[in-house]
């Protein structure tokens, strides 16, 4: 891009200010501008300069109604399982992460997915990710290619990682890396920030640019030539989800449904999670910082919260469903912070106020578009222990100790009681279930 295509672009959103500072520029500055603004796509700016005049773009929660949540036991989970089972040997399973985020809250210099979180081994997330899945696609005698969403900002040291560790055992013609987009910030006249005369404030677009992001690497394309039906979606923080779950993969494909979202009871009525809710003959996710202390607190007539199922972020989408969502715009989220940025000068100011606005877009906004939607109950004991905080609730000493209840439980189920105080750590590879475990054996203070 030269300069009057530059200027072109910007004058179709109204941003001219962005290259005030051209002259005192060198050259690597220039072209270091004109690639940023290359990437800019001028409607979506006009988009993001209108939403600040109408405010964040989520639902009303006071009308939502809490929705039929179902909870599978003998007989359905059986045939379930079986659906699921004929889905992952057949090979029409993705596995779908999104681990763009910074986990600023964890206070992480790096991908979340690199941090250690192995009781014994000191494993990153990712080791248990993707041997999670080696182990399902041996089992199933099909691969699983697995999808990662990164930023521009850890894209390099999450390959690294991968490389480092020889991918954990996974094929690397199945795996497959993709980043998301950028967005400017802006101020509160809807202006592009600048943070430096010849460079402009970009954030992450959130997961929801996972769509956007999925149509331009060509992983959708990649998806469809490899003959997927199902994409299980994850978080990086959860290192307890059971990727690939075929029970739950088959529940999704027994409804026929474009959208299924696995489902647990709240561990406290506040917990910081997002509500699918009812809308007339729709669903959208709720987020928990959009619920009134009345709504968190309800109860049905047995007592029990009306409000009960939060979303621990483990879906399975039909593939077709995110190409079709692929192709139109989603609802933004507005978050107004701190955003440092250049004064008329040029000189920076670090504001102590929130000054400026970045734009961010959820995947679960697109349950409303789903023709068909499932909601599946689980345990989250044996499911759900992300990493979030540093300490506390959700931090790595709660996960560990979740983890480790969970192994600790399957051993128990094969006859061998493993004092608490005894670490414990077992490969997803050797055993990705207690059943694993029975068939393979035990040998008590093995590496
Ligand atoms: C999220 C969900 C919440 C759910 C909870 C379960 C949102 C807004 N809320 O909350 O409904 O109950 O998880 O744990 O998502 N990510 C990107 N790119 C981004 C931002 C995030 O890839 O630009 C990824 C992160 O790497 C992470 C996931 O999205 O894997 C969730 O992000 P996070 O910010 O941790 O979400 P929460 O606020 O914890």
């Amino acid at each position: 891009m030269n300069y009057q295509e530059a200027e072109k672009l910007l004058a179709k959103c109204s941003q001219e200010h962005v290259l005030k500072h051209w002259k005192k520029l060198n050259k690597k500055e220039r072209e270091a501008l004109l690639e940023q603004i290359a990437t800019i796509d001028p409607k979506s700016v006009a988009r993001c300069a209108e939403a600040l005049g109408k405010g964040a773009d989520v639902p009303d929660s006071s009308k939502g109604k809490a929705p039929k949540v179902a909870v599978l036991k003998g007989k359905k989970l059986a045939e379930a399982r079986a659906a699921g089972e004929v889905e992952l040997s057949e090979g029409r399973v993705a596995a779908l992460l999104v681990a763009g985020g910074q986990g600023s809250r964890l206070g992480y210099d790096g991908p979340k997915g690199c941090y250690e979180i192995g009781p014994i081994t000191n494993a990153p997330l990712f080791y248990f990710h993707a041997r999670k899945i080696l182990a399902r696609s041996i089992r199933y005698g099909a691969s699983i290619p697995f999808y990662v969403m990164t930023s521009e900002a850890n894209n390099a040291a999450t390959v690294q990682c991968f490389e480092e560790n020889d991918y954990f055992g996974l094929n690397p013609d199945d795996v497959f890396f993709f980043t998301q987009g950028m967005w400017p910030g802006m101020s509160a006249e809807g202006k592009i920030i600048l943070d430096q005369p010849g460079h402009i404030f970009m954030s992450p677009d959130g997961h929801g640019g996972l769509l956007a992001a999925l149509k331009r690497s060509g992983a959708l394309a990649d998806m469809k030539k490899r003959g997927i039906r199902s994409v299980f979606f994850f978080q990086v923080d959860n290192p307890l989800v059971e990727i690939a779950d075929p029970a739950f993969i088959g529940y999704h494909v027994m409804n026929k449904s474009e959208y299924s979202l696995k489902l647990c009871a709240k561990r406290d009525p506040k917990e910081k999670v997002g509500m699918p809710m009812r809308f007339g003959d729709t669903y959208r996710m709720v987020e928990y910082t959009e619920m009134t202390d009345e709504q968190c607190n309800r109860k049905d007539k047995s007592g029990k919260l009306y409000f009960l199922y939060g979303s621990p972020a483990i879906h399975v989408f039909d593939r077709a469903f995110l190409e079709r969502e692929a192709a139109r715009p989603m609802p933004l989220h507005l978050a107004f912070k701190k955003i440092p940025y250049v004064d008329e000068k040029g000189a920076l100011v670090k504001p102590s106020e929130p000054n400026g606005y970045k734009f961010e877009k959820f995947i679960f906004d697109i349950l409303p578009n789903a023709k068909t939607a499932t909601f599946l109950a689980f345990d989250p004991k044996d499911e759900f222990s992300p990493v979030k905080n540093a300490e506390g609730a959700d931090s790595p000493a709660s996960c560990k100790a979740d983890m480790q209840a969970k192994w600790r439980s399957w051993l128990k189920e094969c006859g061998v009681t493993v004092d608490e105080s005894v670490p414990v750590e077992i490969d997803p590879v050797y055993a990705l279930d207690a059943e694993d475990l029975k068939e393979n054996g035990i040998c008590l203070g093995a590496e």
